[in-house]
């Protein structure tokens, strides 16, 4: 048996590393693309979910994250900072602690998801809550490395991004092929980007015969890509994705322009929907954002930009333990019955 060894190993002659690159890996990528029966049925597509949620902290930021630490340390940093809105900081966190260096993480105050904060605070990152949106974090952090010596690790670190993309180099390797389209919730911009990346390398290698169209998915209160202008006071229930100016905006356009894709909105009604649905149907708990992207796709199957039998992946970025308060404040109240073998009977309709 094979042991997979993290995607610096696994894709070293693909990414920006040599032979004196520490490599700083928590054993991430190498995630399940599921197929989805029931998503599947209800579209008339062969739906497959490339499953982010089941790396190291639960997020795709791990990908970029591995390269992102290791280079810094190959840099000599002592110390990595970034603004978040919850997943970088948790996966920004975890990567320094097995680095032995500091992380500093600035994040929007009463904004983040519980379970990111949790991640955070338990991988000994420094915490600051900026009174202040994601963008107001992001300046901030900015201008930090560049004033102190502390290495930036947002994804307009280009490390973030190559680590990123060996996402699309695993759905290639799992389908023989690129798939028709591609569906990931868009943010920061930066998986998009990264995404693209991947899969144009892919088609240059000879390992694929043609790309996906790339379908981002924003929230409607946080679509500055939608709305062509940037969003002063970006609102939406999927917190990971309440950002009004993306880093990576142009790269984004560039990859919706050059796939033939589109970048959409979808409601927070839309969202919360899906976010109950999926995992009730095909089994896959994720985080309101990367319910986001499902519910992106099937409003492009209701309107025809995703024809009936096309190949479709939707990335799902983050698991559903993140931010479980949701789950709990839209599901049914659970009954308390006494220690009663015929009382539980009756309430569960047996
Ligand atoms: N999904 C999740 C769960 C995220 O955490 C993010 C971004 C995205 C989608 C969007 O990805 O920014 O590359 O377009 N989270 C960042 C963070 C902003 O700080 O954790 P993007």
């Amino acid at each position: 048996t094979r042991v997979w060894r993290g995607l610096i190993e696994e894709f070293r002659d693909r990414l920006p590393v040599t032979a004196d690159t520490p490599v700083i890996t928590l054993y991430e990528g190498g995630t399940p693309l599921l197929p989805a029966p029931a998503l599947s049925e209800r579209t008339g597509c062969e739906v497959y979910l490339k499953v982010e949620g089941a790396n190291p902290t639960g997020s795709f930021k791990d990908r970029g994250m591995t390269l992102a630490v290791s280079k810094a340390v190959q840099d000599g940093a002592k110390a990595v900072i970034c603004a978040s809105t919850g997943n970088t900081s948790a996966s920004a966190a975890a990567y320094a602690a097995r680095a032995g260096i500091t992380c500093a993480v600035l994040v929007p105050q009463g904004k983040i998801a519980m379970g990111k904060l949790g991640q955070a605070l338990a991988h000994g990152a420094r915490l600051l809550q900026v009174d202040g949106n994601f963008d107001d974090c992001l300046a901030l952090a900015t201008k930090l490395s560049i004033d102190y010596p502390v290495s930036l690790v947002n994804s307009v670190n280009p490390d973030r991004l190559a680590g990123q993309k060996t996402a699309s180099f695993e759905i290639v390797a799992a389908l023989g092929d690129a798939p028709d389209f591609h569906c990931l919730p868009v943010g920061n911009a930066g998986n998009i980007t990264a995404y693209w990346m991947g899969y144009t390398e892919d088609l240059a290698a000879g390992n694929a015969t043609k790309t996906p169209a790339m379908i981002g998915v924003q929230a409607e209160g946080a679509s500055p890509l939608v709305r062509g202008e940037v969003v002063r006071e970006p609102q939406t229930i999927a917190t990971a994705i309440r950002i009004g100016n993306p880093a990576s905006w142009t790269q984004a356009l560039e990859a919706r322009d050059a796939s033939g894709g589109v970048i959409r909105a979808v409601t927070d009604r839309e969202i919360l929907t899906t976010y109950r649905t999926l995992p009730r149907t095909d089994g896959v708990f994720v985080e309101p954002a990367s319910a986001a992207s499902v519910a992106g796709m099937l409003a492009s199957v209701e309107d025809g930009t995703i024809p009936r039998g096309s190949r479709v992946v939707c990335t799902v970025t983050g698991h559903g333990l993140k931010d479980p308060d949701w789950a709990v404040a839209i599901g049914p109240s659970p009954e308390t019955i006494g220690v009663d073998v015929l009382a539980a009977a009756r309430s569960l309709g047996l």
